[in-house]
């Protein structure tokens, strides 16, 4: 998510590879910028919050003359996004940048403060700058500060380290998290990502986990974490630019549906308490929630969709009255909302229009709003009295894949926070919840597996002009989501229904040219009325793709028929699970057919207008 750019030679003005570097990486998303350079023996750091046009703004009011420097663009987790908490950090000469988290922060924050160290951001990474002093003033080289200070972190971090007092080298180490180092003659690049340099040279070096490198203009030298020199040799890298920011895949979104576990598993991290028993959300006033007594959501597409979800998952878990609203009906219609409503505003970007605008409308009438977004400085973040990010990293693909998942995530989270503060449920009903949700990231992983299956099976279906996707209960949103994402991407007709709602009109459309693709994982309710569907769509001669995660045997399965196996889940995070084999077929259909996967025609990513 962040990014991290580092330079070091004469060849090339130092200002502009680093902003340019910067540049290539902002798909990724940020909410500030900065970079260090050293001039003298002083290290200058300029940041900026916001985009990278505000940092470029004062950088073309100075001149730099370093031969050295290092740029980050940061995507917050510790600490809200602001200049102060934007990377590089200083401590005296010492200048970070760091991917990553630092997860003993708190304990090493404390240690430091008790010896007399003073901090001055909100951010993990201030620990590292501090720590690495802390070392040379006990007297330890500059690389021995360094090895010594990731002896003592835990957690996943890729970071490049400049020393005024030593001018002449970066130090960069990583562990879980990327870093790439370029070379020409004369001149050496560092990056977390590979686009970020690769116009200035095609052969990379690609650091180990624990490594550390000493990058000087005409030297580079690798040391592991027991400072023994070890060997790195470079690659000739011969993928275009943009390929290498697919990290492989050739389309974002389908590069974002394999981003899911992690997407998931970042997105409740750190928001359960470490027994287990209770949902934290710093940002809320208990006092002020309390009392909701109806919950009005308001979204667009397919954060729509989650939000559906969001309302069995309210009103299971936390039994509060919940009503769904696309965004573009809410504004005009005048909704009746009192003093214990809560309406909560869920939008990917943050930024669109209709679901700010209803957002905005909600705020005359008094009531309490709540954003849930994925871009923390956007605009339905700002206007909200609280917020809680999704933590899905930059979705570059329009058809929206992991900030779904992500959204549907929080509103579970927010179910059995509410569920706590009303006291429906007891935290021993917490803590099974939050254990399931915490098992769930591995089960996604699980499932991503049908990819290549799922390629296979959209052979046989890529052609048809229309499909049908049905589900029930708390499925029935995913089967409206997979219909709008075959739409989206394929361009296909395709319409969601309630799969009780079949025998009321649709059932109309079934013939042999019409495949109905049923979400039906095995509960309790809805897997036996589920197969008497089944058999009705069969009876008309409909052809089947049937997501289940029941293991029984499916005799009533014809040939043309197919089952997709799904991991068993939890009902109330089933979701999660279905909807990855949704994605996956519009996706590959998509991709057979040739079209624009992540620019589909008509659509952009961020809909800003009404
Ligand atoms: C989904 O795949 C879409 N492209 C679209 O429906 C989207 O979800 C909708 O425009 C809302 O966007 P938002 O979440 O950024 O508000």
């Amino acid at each position: 998510m962040c990014g991290i750019v580092g330079y070091v030679g004469l060849a090339r003005k130092t200002k502009s590879v680093l902003y340019e570097g910067l540049k290539r990486l902002e798909y990724r998303g940020y909410d500030s910028a900065g970079i260090c350079y050293i001039d003298g023996n002083k290290n200058t750091v300029i940041k900026s919050e916001g985009k990278l046009e505000n940092l470029n703004a004062k950088l073309n009011k100075i001149e730099i003359n370093s031969p050295i420097g290092i740029g980050h663009t940061r995507w917050a987790t510790h600490g809200k996004p602001s200049e102060l908490n934007a990377h590089p950090h200083s401590t005296g000469p010492i200048s970070v940048v760091h991917n990553g988290i630092v997860e003993n922060f708190y304990e090493l924050k404390n240690e430091l403060e008790q010896k007399g160290a003073k901090f001055y951001s909100d951010t993990d990474t201030e620990v590292i700058s501090q720590l690495i002093f802390y070392f040379i003033n006990d007297g330890k080289s500059f690389e021995d500060s360094v090895i010594a200070t990731f002896d003592k972190i835990q957690g996943s971090y890729a970071v490049a380290v400049l020393n005024a007092d030593e001018p002449d080298k970066i130090i960069a180490t990583r562990r879980f998290s990327p870093l790439v180092i370029a070379k020409n003659d004369d001149e050496l690049f560092l990056a977390s990502d590979i686009p970020a340099i690769l116009p200035y040279s095609n052969e990379i070096i690609f650091l180990e986990d624990n490594d550390f490198a000493v990058l000087k203009k005409n030297s580079i030298e690798f040391y592991d974490n027991k400072k023994n020199k070890v060997e790195r040799k470079s690659k000739k890298i011969n993928w275009d630019p943009v390929m290498i920011e697919k990290a492989g895949y050739r389309h974002y979104m389908l590069k974002e549906i394999h981003e899911q576990p992690r997407a998931v598993f970042d997105t409740i991290r750190g928001r359960f308490s470490d027994d287990f028993e209770t949902v934290i959300f710093n940002d809320f006033d208990e006092n002020l929630i309390k009392d909701v007594s109806r919950i009005s959501i308001t979204a667009c597409g397919t954060s729509y969709h989650a939000s559906l979800i969001g309302k069995y998952m309210l009103e299971s878990i936390s039994r509060i009255n919940t009503q769904v609203e696309l965004a573009s009906e809410f504004k005009y219609r005048e909704p009746v909302l009192d003093s214990n409503s809560l309406v909560i505003a869920v939008s990917q970007s943050g930024e669109t229009a209709d679901t700010s605008e209803a957002l905005l409308e909600a705020k005359k009438s008094g009531v309490k709003t709540l954003g849930i977004t994925n871009v923390e400085l956007s605009k339905i973040s700002r206007e909200s009295d609280f917020v809680i990010n999704t933590k899905a990293g930059p979705e570059i693909g329009v058809a929206s894949t992991k900030a779904f998942t992500t959204q549907v995530v929080v509103f579970y989270m927010l179910s059995i926070y509410l569920g706590l503060v009303r006291k429906v449920i007891d935290k021993k009903a917490a803590k099974k919840l939050i254990k399931d949700a915490v098992a769930v990231s591995k089960i996604i992983q699980k499932s991503l597996k049908l990819d290549d299956e799922i390629k296979e099976l959209s052979k046989d279906f890529y052609s048809y002009k229309n499909f049908i996707y049905l589900g029930r209960g708390i499925n029935y949103p995913i089967a409206l989501e997979g219909a709008l994402k075959l739409k989206e991407i394929s361009y296909i007709h395709a319409e969601g229904y309630a799969a009780g709602e079949m025998k009321h009109g649709p059932i109309a459309l079934i013939d042999e040219n019409m495949p109905v693709v049923f979400i039906a994982p095995d509960d309790e309710i809805y897997y036996k009325k589920l197969l008497a569907n089944f058999e009705e769509i069969k009876a008309r001669g409909g052809r089947i793709i049937f997501i289940t995660s029941s293991s029984g045997s499916l005799e009533i399965l014809g040939e043309g028929d197919r089952k997709i196996q799904i991991p068993k889940c939890s009902n109330l995070l089933s979701p999660l699970i279905t909807a990855i084999p949704v994605q996956f077929l519009a996706y590959h259909i998509a991709n057979r057919l040739g079209t624009d996967i992540d620019q589909p025609r008509n659509l952009a990513k961020v809909v800003t207008v009404e």
